[in-house]
């Protein structure tokens, strides 16, 4: 118990961090605070155990498990994740010569493209605003320059910034033509219609970007090619550019905003790729020095090391959807601690975001993946409602039973309303043999804009929950009928009435688990809102 308390503790005094130089270097959704982590690895389990995060995503909870000399296993479904993972891990080998290539390639890049963004002598666009007339369904719009954005260099950094507000045509520079549809042809590529995402019906690949910056990614990933780069460089040249291609995209004044599809009606932006690649180039080198002082050598592909006294650190990377981890690919009852963020219900139907990664970067299809991926989604073709999304949820739930050992821990991050789903949860336990142990809150770093628009509706925060396996061997399950307004008054009364709303919904859910009318109050109740408030 004494551990779990601390976590506790430790947990409500850590402050979540989100931007390491690791984290911030790609645009992966719903990216964890790595010290909450660590702190959760810290507590639940010991140096050289293994620690598994089967939803990997942007690898956080790997690189927490790295850094704190744990045998560390990733697995997500999308190529997305493994390859940005995987990218970032190859700076464990020869970091140094590697920095030393990119940086050969993106000058060679930009002493061509630049070519196609010259104003003058001195003077090259850095960026350029658009005015749209026509509707962005089915690409039937166009687009008249009303502004660029000028920079020169000097001593090698970009400065002097000039706005000319114009109505002018450009040219598309001739030299670029030869790259506008080869190897990717942008105009072929069509995306799956989701309004969620802001993916209208008709779209392709192209209506979101220039011509200019689509011959510029052709003329990278021919480069990639056209050099004799070892494949460990060719992995990290790839993470180069896949970090910066929401940055190429036409998007808002800031191209800042997290939706890839999203794009403003009336204004668009578009940014110069020599300059994007520049600037992604030192978010790389930030990230490669972090993993160099964060690894020591021995990064291993395949295998599972569970020596441990063993010294060096050991990494295993998976591309597999969580159904197919146990006994397949990782032995069941072998994982000390597993730390992972689920997906949740219809907030990010991960592989139609990642589709412009996937075809892009040939990082493979999505297709064949839909029937697994854990998501609430209504694109035609694939529809996947709120009760398939829990029985998907459910079975990877399970799956992370079986993988832990005897007395191992499973922490998720996990928020719902939905009293259905934490029902879900309470059904897992029964058939994992996992106890829940504890609810612990944490604040969002930022407040997003559901908690601004609308206060008390939106559950501000993570609530990490942490189970054990074969804690109890009995469960004292009983057929009760509880008064279940009383059952929450009680709970709040100890909880206090000065408490935050998260945690008094935290203290609730976990009670109702604990003592088994979860069930019960799902029947009963929609969500806790009514009741708690
Ligand atoms: C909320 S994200 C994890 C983010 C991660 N915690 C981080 O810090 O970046 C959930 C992940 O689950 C993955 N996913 C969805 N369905 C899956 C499945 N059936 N098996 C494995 N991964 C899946 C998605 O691709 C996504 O990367």
């Amino acid at each position: 118990l004494e551990n779990i308390q601390n976590l506790k503790k430790e947990l409500s005094e850590t402050f979540p961090e989100h931007d390491t130089p690791v984290g911030v270097l790609h645009p992966y959704w719903a990216r964890k605070p790595l010290n909450i982590i660590e702190v959760i690895i810290s507590n639940l389990s010991q140096e050289g155990d293994v620690v598994l995060d089967p939803f990997m995503g942007s690898g956080t909870t790997v690189f927490g498990a790295i850094k704190n000399n744990r045998t560390a296993i990733g697995s997500d479904l999308n190529p997305l994740s493994y390859s940005l993972v995987d990218g970032i891990l190859s700076f464990q080998e020869r970091p140094f010569q590697k920095i030393e290539e990119l940086k050969v390639f993106v000058n060679e890049f930009s002493n061509q493209v630049l070519e196609w963004f010259k104003w003058d002598d001195d003077f090259y666009i850095e960026r350029e605003r658009f005015n749209v007339q026509g509707d962005f369904r089915d690409g039937k719009f166009n687009m008249s320059t009303v502004e660029v954005v000028l920079k020169k260099k000097i001593d090698g950094k970009w400065r002097k910034r000039t706005t000319i507000n114009n109505n002018f045509k450009r040219e598309f520079d001739k030299n670029a033509e030869i790259y506008l549809n080869d190897p990717i042809d942008f105009d072929n590529i069509n995306l799956l219609k989701n309004s969620r995402i802001a993916i209208p019906e008709g779209a392709r690949l192209s209506h979101f970007y220039t011509l200019e910056n689509r011959a510029a990614i052709n003329l990278a990933l021919r480069l990639i090619d056209s050099k004799n780069f070892d494949p460990d460089t060719k992995k990290v040249i790839k993470l180069l550019i896949s970090s910066a291609l929401t940055l190429l995209r036409l998007s808002d004044k800031k191209a800042s905003s997290q939706w890839p599809y999203w794009r403003p009606k009336t204004e668009l932006t578009s940014r110069n790729p020599a300059i994007v690649l520049e600037n992604r180039l030192k978010k790389i080198i930030a990230a490669a020095k972090w993993v160099k002082c964060n690894t020591d050598s021995n990064y291993n592909d395949y295998a599972i090391n569970n020596s441990k006294d063993s010294k060096s650190i050991n990494v295993s990377l998976y591309n597999e959807p969580i159904q197919n981890l146990p006994d397949k690919i990782i032995p069941k009852s072998s994982v000390d601690l597993i730390v992972t963020d689920p997906p949740y219900s219809d907030q990010v139907p991960y592989l139609e975001y990642s589709a412009l990664w996937l075809d892009i970067l040939g990082l493979g299809s999505k297709e064949e993946l839909f029937q697994y991926e854990i998501v609430e989604t209504d694109a035609p073709g694939r529809e996947s409602d709120s009760e398939e999304f829990l029985l998907r949820l459910k079975s990877g739930l399970i799956a992370c039973g079986e993988l832990i050992k005897n007395k191992g821990f499973l922490v998720i991050f996990y928020q719902d309303w939905d009293l259905n789903s934490w029902n879900m949860l309470y059904e897992v336990t029964n058939i994992a043999n996992l106890e829940l142990r504890e609810i612990a809150t944490i604040p969002k770093q930022r407040r997003s804009m559901k908690t601004v628009t609308s206060p008390g509706k939106t559950l501000d925060g993570d609530q990490i929950l942490i189970f054990q396996k074969n804690y109890k061997a009995d469960r004292n399950e009983n057929n009760t009928k509880y008064n279940l307004k009383d059952k929450v008054s009680e709970v709040l009364i100890e909880t206090g009435e000065d408490a935050e709303l998260f945690d008094k919904y935290a203290a609730v859910v976990k009670d109702s688990m604990k003592n088994h009318w979860i069930k019960q109050l799902a029947v009963e109740y929609n969500d806790l809102s009514q009741l708690i408030k």
